[in-house]
């Protein structure tokens, strides 16, 4: 039996993703083949496209962060997992096919009646969010935040669970999102055209008690600056590698994936070296999830609850069949993209 993979052919623009037709993998010993419902399409897929981010595999590779599938066959010495289970895993690359094999520990049983393409937002995107504001910035209702990128995958999951804490919140957005941003409950700062710095100051007056950022670089020494004495700024990616200095693939000569580490760490030495208590955390889901590994079960079962509970409702930007990965690349990578993008896949092919 026969299915479809997309892989990366070369560290580059999405020219470089293509479309592999061959035999369904078989899964080993321990492993189970998912059957892929939806994959999620993140900055972070587009990043190891690019050869930018730390988790880039060597190409070729088959991208893919997060998935939400159903068991299709659990290979020897697996138990408990049932044919036509659903479930969720977060295998960092891979997703974007229609079958994949894993460790069957890897997998997180999904309740029953969600939409797939809302269930997988919850993998990488709400996990990420709920993380960063309850396990590194331990936020309380009452408490003023800052979130950069707002209207993206992880900025709509960080507005929609800051509003169930109850927190005062202010989101940098461009101008096509601040709709969304306001809409979600904060207050949105035009990140093109305004300082937000001075926004943050002029609407709050000593600052926020956390600011949330993904760009990386300088900007974290900026957002350190809308913080009030004693508030931390949680670091959590690096999305400068890929805009703020261009897009890889326009760029002749070597990638370098790891080049936003020391620049972090010296942030991080900086941070608590100068006087005003204002601390910089650096987040990363792989790493969590690799240290605490129960953590990131814990949470994704917490967020299934909500979402059953309908306490949360992931936006749907854009759904995309499996073969179109590519344009789901092109227009994510283009920007102005508000909520997530998911590739889905036949629910009886
Ligand atoms: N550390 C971790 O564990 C972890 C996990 C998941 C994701 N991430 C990181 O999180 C970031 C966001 O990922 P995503 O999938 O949510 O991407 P996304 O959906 O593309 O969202 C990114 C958002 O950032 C906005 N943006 C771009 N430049 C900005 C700036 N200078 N100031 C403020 N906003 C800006 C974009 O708005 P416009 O397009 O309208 O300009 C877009 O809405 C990426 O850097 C990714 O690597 C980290």
């Amino acid at each position: 039996m026969r299915h479809k993979r997309i892989i990366v052919t070369h560290y580059g623009g999405p020219d470089a993703l293509q479309v592999l037709e061959e035999e369904r993998p078989e899964p080993q010993r321990g492993e189970v083949r998912v059957r892929v419902l939806a994959a999620g399409v993140a900055l972070p897929d587009v990043m190891a496209r690019e050869g930018v981010h730390p988790e880039t595999p060597r190409v070729p590779f088959t991208p893919g962060w997060d998935l939400v599938g159903v068991v299709d066959r659990p290979g020897d010495g697996v138990s408990g997992m049932e044919r036509g289970q659903r479930v969720a895993a977060m295998p960092i690359h891979g997703a974007y096919a229609d079958f994949v094999c894993l460790p069957h520990r890897e997998l997180v049983p999904v309740p029953s009646g969600l939409d797939p393409a809302e269930a997988v937002s919850l993998v990488l995107n709400y996990i990420t969010a709920y993380q960063m504001l309850h396990r590194s910035a331990h936020v309380k209702a009452g408490q003023r935040v800052l979130f950069h990128g707002a209207s993206g995958g992880v900025g709509t999951a960080l507005l929609q669970l800051g509003h169930l804490v109850g927190l005062e919140m202010y989101g940098t957005c461009s101008a096509r999102g601040a709709s969304a941003v306001s809409d979600l409950g904060a207050v949105p700062i035009d990140y093109r055209h305004q300082d937000y710095v001075k926004e943050i100051h002029r609407l709050t007056g000593e600052g926020v008690d956390a600011v949330f950022d993904p760009i990386g670089g300088p900007h974290l020494w900026h957002s350190r600056k809308a913080l009030r004495p004693g508030g931390r700024v949680v670091g959590y990616g690096n999305t400068t590698s890929l805009r703020g200095e261009g897009l890889a693939s326009g760029r002749p000569g070597r990638r370098n994936r790891l080049h936003g580490i020391p620049i972090y760490a010296l942030y991080i030495a900086g941070s608590w070296l100068l006087p005003g208590r204002k601390r910089l955390v650096p987040y990363s889901i792989q790493t969590l999830k690799r240290l605490k590994p129960a953590f990131f079960r814990q949470d994704l079962i917490a967020l299934f609850d909500l979402l059953q509970q309908k306490k949360i409702k992931p936006l749907i930007a854009h759904r995309f069949p499996l073969v179109e990965a590519k344009q789901a690349q092109e227009l994510l990578g283009r920007g102005g993209v508000i909520g997530k993008i998911a590739l889905v896949c036949n629910e009886h092919p």
